[in-house]
């Protein structure tokens, strides 16, 4: 049985003070057992509070990480950060090719394969953002498009690279819009997700926690993760709020 994992992306926000405040509402929710001992949570962060995220969590059961890596060790690449760098701070998870990362920093599937692989080789849990726009939806090919982006990743690092990743199935569409895919559709792309990679590994298909990511809340987080092949949440907005992050915390299997 896979355990749940909600994990928020703060994107582009927050201050010293709002993620303090955060931490602080989210560990003291987490403090009573409200969320089941099988669900694991975790937040990641812009690059630069990620020592002051590790200060206010040492000693806690929430786990953090950053919001992309660079695919590089060291050299002249101005302004990245490397997957040594994040050791130093402890990351456990790194998430990579998201799709803002995508669509605004023109990140590839390649991209995202060496972001993977840098993550990996650093020890650090790469959680691997695949995903449809609303056009290719219409068009009726999120099946093509969801295994064009995790082959890229399959055919540089191998399937049993995915044994120690996480995967989030994030529809485009479905992103910061309040337009929630419903809980069968969401299922029906896990499924094959998880269908695909057992085709090649059955043990790997079995192990590899796969979240649903796009306008999560407490609200829907329950019949979310009650699907089968729905292993939790990448939550976006709802992560800025602890109430409302605990909420989906609670949630689930
Ligand atoms: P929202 O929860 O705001 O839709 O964002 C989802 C997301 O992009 C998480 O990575």
């Amino acid at each position: 049985m896979r355990n749940t994992l909600v994990a928020g992306n703060w994107k582009l926000n927050g201050s010293k003070a709002s993620i303090t405040e955060l931490l602080k509402g989210i560990l003291d929710g987490m403090s009573d057992g409200s969320v089941k001992s099988q669900t694991d949570v975790a937040v990641c962060a812009p690059y630069i509070y990620i020592p002051h995220v590790q200060e206010l969590l040492q000693g806690t059961n929430l786990a953090y990480g950053s919001e992309s890596i660079s695919e590089h060790d060291s050299g002249a690449y101005t302004g990245e950060i490397s997957g040594s760098m994040l050791n130093d701070f402890d990351c456990k998870y790194a998430i990579v090719g998201h799709s803002e990362r995508r669509t605004l920093f023109a990140e590839k599937d390649a991209d995202t394969a060496n972001k993977f692989a840098a993550a990996r080789k650093h020890g650090i849990k790469p959680i691997l953002c695949i995903g449809e726009l609303l056009e290719e939806r219409e068009q009726g090919v999120t099946e093509s498009v969801v295994a064009r982006q995790l082959d890229a990743v399959i055919d540089l690092e191998g399937v049993e690279a995915l044994a120690d990743a996480v995967i989030a199935y994030e529809p485009v569409w479905a992103i910061g819009t309040g337009m929630t895919a419903s809980p069968q559709q969401a299922q029906d792309v896990h499924a094959f997700i998880r269908g695909k990679i057992a085709a090649l590994n059955s043990s790997v298909a079995e192990k590899v926690q796969i979240l649903y990511g796009g306008s999560v809340n407490g609200g829907n987080a329950d019949e979310l993760f009650a699907m089968p092949d729905i292993d939790g949440g990448l939550i976006g907005g709802a992560a800025l709020k602890a109430e409302d992050f605990l909420a989906i915390c609670r949630a689930g299997k």
